[in-house]
Order: C-alpha cells, then structure tokens, then sequence
C-alpha cells in the first residue's frame, strides 16, 4: 500500500475520482432513455474507455436488466490501473456480466477498435490538467485530437466518442461542468455539436454528488442525432430566494426525481438545500442593437459558452439587451493581476525584516482579495510586492539591477528558484522578472479592481497606484478614457452595475459558472459581457451619483443603498 499523499498524487496525475453508485445510476438510465433499440442482432454492445472498476458499465448493466430483461449486453472497459481491472473482473463475474477488461491507454488502444460497433459509451473519464500531462503530451494529443488552447484529459476522450458510436448510439459522460462555459471547454462543445448533439445535460454544480475537486456535469448525446432541443437542468447550493425566482419548495423529493421533473424546484439533501432549474440549452447571449442576434444561438456556436434557456430568461435577457449601450469588454480590457510565480520571493508584509531590504522605490503596494469590499479598497494587510519594472514605461521593461543594489542582493539570494523557472527565461526574459507583470504605467491611474472568486461582485476604485495581484481582476480608468463619456462616470456606471442585483442575475443566466456554496469567478471572460445602460439617461445619472457617493464614503454602503441600486440598475434597463 503506498502513503496517503502518494496515493492521492497518483488519484490526480490519473484522474481516478470513481463514480458513486447513485450517479452511476443515474447516468445509466438517462442513457437507457435515449437507447430504445439495441444492435441489430439484439446484443447491446456499451464501452467505457476509462472504466476503473466498473462501476459504469454495471451500472448500465443493472438497469438495462430492469427495464428489458433478456437483453444481451457485451460491455467492454479499458483502463491504466491494473489492480482496477481485477476488481473489475471480479465485481463482472459476481454479477454474471458478460465484459471484456483490458489493460493499457485507451487514446492508443482506440486505433485499433472497429468504428462504430458500440451503441453506448458510458463514461467518467479522466480529469487532469494539462501542467500536470507536461506541454509535449498535451501538444502530442492536441495536434492527433484537433484540439486548441488548455486541454485536460477529459477532451480526447470525448473527441473519440463519434468514431466508435454507431448512428443513433448514445454518449453518457460525466465530466467537470466547465467545459459549458470556458474558454478551453470550447474542444468538447465543439465534438458535440458537430457530431454528438446533447439531447440532456444535467449540471450538478455544488451538489456534492461527486467527490473530486471539479464540479460535475452529466450530457447524453446521440451520434448524428437531430439536436432539435437538449433539457438542459441545474442544480446547486440554494443561496438567497432571488437565485431561483420560480422554484418550488420541495423538501420531500429526491434530488435524481428533481432533475428529471418538468419544474423547478427546491430539494434538501445533507441538511442543505438545492435549486433545481430546468430549461433548454442555448449558446451565447442576445446582444443588442441587432434585433436578429436576440434569440440564442443553437447550441453550433462552440466559442460562445453554453447556459440554460427559458422563455423567462430569454424574454428578461432580450430587456436589457434592447437597454444595452456597451458591454463591459466593449469599453475597456478587463485585465487579471499580477502573478509572479515565486509569491515566496516577490511578496511579502514583512520586508523590513527581510535582509538585505530591497529598495523602497521598488516596493509596491500589493492589493489581494483581502483588500476589497464593494465600493472600497480596504487593506487587510500591508502587503506588497518587489516589482523590478520601470513603471513609466508601458511595455514591460525591467529595471538594471546595478541602480538597485539592495534588491540585486536579495534576487541573487532567491537566484536558484528564480532562474529554475525556465519557461520564463527560455523565453527571452531575465531571471529575476514576475511572470505575468502587466501594464506598468497602467499602475499610477485610477482603477477598478475586483477579486477573482467571490459569491457577489465586490468592484471597488483604487486611487492608490497600487500593484494588483493575480487573485483579482483590474479595469484601468486610463483604458477608458476617449469613450463617449468621462472615465471616471463610465466607471461609477460599471461598478453599479456590476455591484448590483441585476449585474448579478446577468452573471447567473449568461455566464453560470458557480463554484462551491455560491462563490462565482469573476474573470474576464464573464465580466466583459456584463451590459452598461444609456450613459446619458436619468438613471444612469442617478446610479453614477450614487456610486460617487459610495465610493467616496458620504454614503453608507448599507441596505437602503444596495436597494436604491438595484432600483435604480433595474430602471436603467427598462425591466423590473
Ligand atoms: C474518473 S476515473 C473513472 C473510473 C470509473 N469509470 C468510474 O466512473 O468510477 C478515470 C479512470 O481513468 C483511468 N485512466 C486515466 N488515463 C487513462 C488512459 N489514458 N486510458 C485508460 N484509462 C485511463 C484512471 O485509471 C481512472 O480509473
């Protein structure tokens, strides 16, 4: 038996979360519901291409014998982990499961299978991240896959699928749920559009129901299916009556009878409650001015992230859209943070202690998640960062470490660990640099920073010319300027937008990606769709004044002002 953290990297570096059986199940019969026939000679043929030991294919076993008894099932799984397969094997026999196990990588393995013999594939595959693949596997698979950008394990997987499945056989995956709204996941909404359209999809956000870090989804789809509509349902962490406007409380009902009923509701589980929401599937969000674009793409569009749609999202988004001026991105670049990747080296709250004690003039203020209520900067700490730029500059351009001696003396004592990051020097850069240093002349303007994750929008406006760290987002008063309006009003209507219930719900019905117990990211990819009212109506003059007032502190940030917001936000867009 190996240590506990010896077995939990090698559960990582091989995506080894298995499936518990409820959810097994559950996949099982929602494949089974869109599998009416078996192959022609009456045998269903299933594979799991990462089965580890079973639980899938039994699974499928079971309620295939449930609801057609008689049929022949001929199931096969491949897997990397031997002792897996044996447990397999024995848990197959036991059950008197006819099934093939075979030992090896299925990406390679896959060649050698006959095309489209198998009428399911039913499947968790692996997770893992591409630093931990390394960059020649992951450029190996992207360029054999046809895949782009960050890929995990999870998108070959998928990307086989349409090759082994015959015309009409189905697809049960579960798999992490970013892939419906990231960048990345853009590989796998892709497979499936062109050649397996999802006719359900099921995201179980922070249910708990599995216990890997990522969040799970569950998607059936049928090969060379019509994709004329897919259900589309969530679930997650009931927060606040505003986050499921049309649920019905529900205590009694289970949560896997919720998934598949016609209407929303609310479902306690653990001592917690759940929101189900159920819907169809649409890509992309109606944009204004152009009437045509109101109605959601098909689900085609892969570069646009997938989200539920209902005639009362749709109706409420094609409101704001028609009261839409400029979305976030359209106004300025919603920018990440700093990261240095040595945070050890380049930050600290203690540098005075630090020897020897670089050179005040390259000490910058560091603002963290910490630091940042709605409104205002509040630091938590005096933390700052070793910037070794030359901030007049607006290219990154390192400072000559001879003008800084103090602080050529404490890089050279961190030398090892810094020059270690290869991919920054092989690069053409200098051992001592931060990896991502953003704009430095950007740092002086004002600024609208926001924290990365975080349950609600916390925007606030710097003045300081404070660095800001990677777990937060920046939108730098300087990039606006030479819009329609004065910078800093366009900036008092973003943060009230954003600060407010309706920012909010736009977050929630377009973007979606929720983390555990509510918390939402808030990365630019998301943030730049947030829309921006009229700048020249009376409400957005209101909300400016109000956020002024906010920022600056003549106002309290309490109930009575978070309410005159929304108000305020809601008639800006016209919607109620
Ligand atoms: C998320 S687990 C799922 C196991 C099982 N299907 C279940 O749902 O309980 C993923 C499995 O993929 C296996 N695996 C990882 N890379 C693989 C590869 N290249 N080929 C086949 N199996 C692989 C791991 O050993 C692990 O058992």
């Amino acid at each position: 038996m190996g240590s506990p953290a010896r077995d939990a990297d090698d559960r990582k570096r091989h995506g080894r979360h298995y499936t518990p059986p409820e959810l097994a199940d559950f996949l099982a019969r929602r494949v089974l519901a869109h599998l009416p026939h078996p192959g022609p000679d009456g045998t269903l043929r299933v594979l799991d291409p990462a089965c580890g030991d079973g639980e899938l294919l039994l699974a499928l076993h079971r309620a295939a014998a449930r609801t057609s008894p008689g049929l022949r099932f001929a199931a096969i799984g491949y897997d990397l982990d031997q002792e897996a397969l044996d447990r397999a094997r024995a848990r197959a026999a036991d059950e008197d499961v006819d099934a093939d196990w075979h030992g090896g990588d299925f990406l390679t393995a896959a060649a050698g299978l006959a095309e489209r013999r198998f009428d399911a594939i039913i499947t968790n595959p692996p997770y893992v991240r591409v630093q931990r693949l390394g960059a020649e596997t992951a450029r190996l698979l992207s360029r054999e896959f046809g895949l782009r950008g960050r890929i995990d394990l999870t998108h070959p997987f998928v990307a086989l699928a349409p090759r082994l499945l015959r015309t009409g056989g189905v697809l049960g995956l579960l798999c992490a749920n970013r892939f419906l709204t990231t960048k990345a996941g853009a590989n796998i909404r892709a497979v499936l559009s062109r050649d397996l359209p999802p006719v359900e999809i099921y995201d179980l956000g922070d249910t708990k129901l599995f216990a890997a870090a990522v969040l799970p989804a569950v998607t059936i789809a049928v090969h060379a299916g019509t994709g004329a509509s897919c259900r589309h349902v969530s679930a997650c962490r009931h927060v606040s009556a505003y986050e499921a406007p049309h649920a019905h409380p529900s205590s009694t009902a289970d949560l896997f009878d919720a998934l598949l009923a016609d209407a929303p509701s609310l479902v306690a589980r653990n001592g917690r409650t759940y929101a189900i929401e159920v819907g169809t599937l649409a890509a992309g969000t109606p944009v204004r001015p152009n009437p045509s674009t109101r109605s959601p793409d098909r689900p085609a569009a892969t570069e646009s992230s997938w989200r539920m749609s209902s005639p009362d999202r749709e109706a409420w988004l094609a409101e704001v859209a028609d009261r839409t001026w400029r979305t976030f991105g359209e106004l300025a670049p919603v920018r990440v943070g700093v990261k240095t990747n040595a945070d050890e080296v380049f930050i600290a709250e203690d540098w005075e202690r630090r020897t020897p004690c670089p050179e005040p003039e390259l000490l910058r203020a560091l603002l963290t998640h910490r630091d940042l209520r709605p409104w205002r900067v509040e630091r938590a700490a005096n933390t700052r960062v070793l910037y070794p730029y030359d901030v007049t500059a607006a290219q990154r351009t390192p400072v000559d470490l001879d003008d800084f001696p103090s602080a050529a003396t404490y890089l050279r004592s961190h030398r090892a660990r810094l020059a270690a990051r290869t991919y920054l020097t092989g690069g053409g850069r200098r051992w001592f640099e931060i990896w991502v240093p953003q704009r430095p002349d950007r740092w002086r303007a004002p600024k609208i920073v926001f924290p990365d994750i975080s349950e609600r929008a916390r925007f606030a406006l710097d003045r300081s010319g404070a660095v800001v760290n990677g777990d937060c987002y920046w939108i730098s008063l300087a990039d606006l300027d030479g819009s329609a309006c004065a910078a800093e009003y366009v900036a008092q209507l973003l943060m009230g937008v954003a600060n407010s219930a309706l920012g909010l719900r736009f977050y929630d019905t377009v973007c979606g990606n929720r983390l555990y117990s509510g918390r939402r990211r808030w990365i630019t990819q998301y943030v730049s769709r947030l829309p921006l009212p009229d700048p020249n109506g009376e409400p957005a003059r209101r909300i400016a004044a109000l956020v002024a007032d906010l920022v600056d502190g003549s106002r309290e940030a309490d109930d009575s002002a978070g309410q005159l917001l929304d108000e305020l936000v809601a008639t800006a867009f016209g919607v109620g």
